[in-house]
């Protein structure tokens, strides 16, 4: 068989894993070829592939990134795009496809797979948001960074007696800032599905400092918004894509926060700090199982699936069953992070 594999969306660490282990179980156990797309669902459009060998990936393992590059690419959006990807697929003789992304790319993939495509998706993304699995790749080394950051402002907070607002990503849910969080010791979360209340949140840290703390740790999600009709108003503004500018929550609170309580406020944006760099062996090792359930799946004409953990296993789970959905945050998890404050 020859397979085409591809990574779309964000990158995240742990994409060049998954890659390696496509195309190493591809030709080792099956003797199966692989060709790498550019750019995500864009570079299949436009036929932009090249053959992917066992020396290809060779040393790719701990690199972030993806060795493929991406795209904010979804065929169906466009014109054409689905007979464009089917006219790339049939001129190269590609039989089947592995699409390694988030939401975005998932969707695309179940659509491709319903235009009569073998698809198997890959679960990736640092929101950890994708629906029917526990754990996406790259969302463990971005709770790792994240929870770095957290360690390394708690001294310099603690030196200056300041209130130090860390914005974290996660666009519609706070898997990143509950779990990054909880565990660098946050005193205050927000996220975007409990919408907060300023005064709240002002009185909170007031109480604090008054009984007993100098300074406070705030995690905010970028997502987070003031619930309506509080005294804070805000909309969060968007980019010409639709997405969240990055900061902007971040920035009101901290001028909020600074006028309401008097104290000394600072704020750090992690952005894409969080989706940069080495994978950790988490990471690494979930794309590598990923990668060799995805071959093993096409091998066994398993098809319109995804590769999913759920507890200690890799299971398969029907794209279409998960393709738009969002995972939500367990309220157990919440409320443990609450309850620490
Ligand atoms: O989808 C993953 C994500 O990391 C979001 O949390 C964030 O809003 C977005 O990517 C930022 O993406 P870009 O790379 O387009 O700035």
């Amino acid at each position: 068989m020859r397979i085409g594999v591809l990574t779309g969306g964000g990158d995240v660490p742990g994409l060049n894993a998954a890659i390696r282990a496509v195309v190493k179980r591809a030709e080792l156990e099956y003797g199966h070829s692989v060709v790498g797309f550019r750019n995500g669902w864009k570079g299949v459009c436009e036929g932009l592939l090249a053959p992917l060998t066992r020396e290809d990936v060779r040393g790719i393992l701990p690199r972030g990134g993806t060795m493929l590059g991406t795209a904010r690419f979804h065929p169906h959006k466009h014109d054409g795009g689905i007979d464009a990807v089917m006219s790339t697929l049939e001129a190269e003789r590609v039989e089947a496809l592995v699409c390694i992304g988030g939401d975005g790319t998932l969707k695309a993939a179940s659509k491709i797979a319903d235009a009569g495509v073998k698809v198997v998706g890959i679960p990736k993304t640092i929101d950890n948001d994708v629906e029917g699995t526990d754990l996406s790749i790259g969302f463990h080394t971005a709770i790792n960074i994240a929870t770095e950051a957290i360690d390394r402002l708690h001294t310099t907070a603690e030196s200056h007696n300041r209130v130090m607002i860390v914005e974290v990503m996660g666009h519609t849910v706070g898997w990143i800032a509950v779990n990054a969080g909880l565990a660098g010791g946050a005193d205050l979360i927000l996220t975007p599905e409990v919408p907060f209340d300023i005064e709240d949140v002002a009185a909170f840290l007031k109480r604090r400092h008054k009984s007993h703390a100098n300074f406070s740790i705030v995690v905010v999600a970028e997502g987070a918004q003031p619930a309506k009709g509080t005294a804070m108003d805000f909309e969060t503004p968007l980019n010409e894509r639709g997405a969240i500018v990055a900061g902007s929550i971040g920035e009101r609170l901290t001028q909020e926060i600074s006028e309401r309580t008097g104290f000394d406020t600072r704020l750090t944006v992690l952005g894409h700090v969080q989706r940069g760099g080495t994978p950790t062996p988490t990471d690494r090792i979930l794309g590598s199982r990923f990668g060799v359930a995805a071959v093993d799946a096409l091998s066994q004409d398993k098809f319109g699936v995804m590769t999913a953990l759920r507890g200690e296993n890799i299971k398969l789970v029907q794209l279409k069953s998960i393709a738009g959905k969002v995972k939500a945050v367990p309220e157990e998890l919440v409320e443990v992070a609450q309850a620490l404050w």
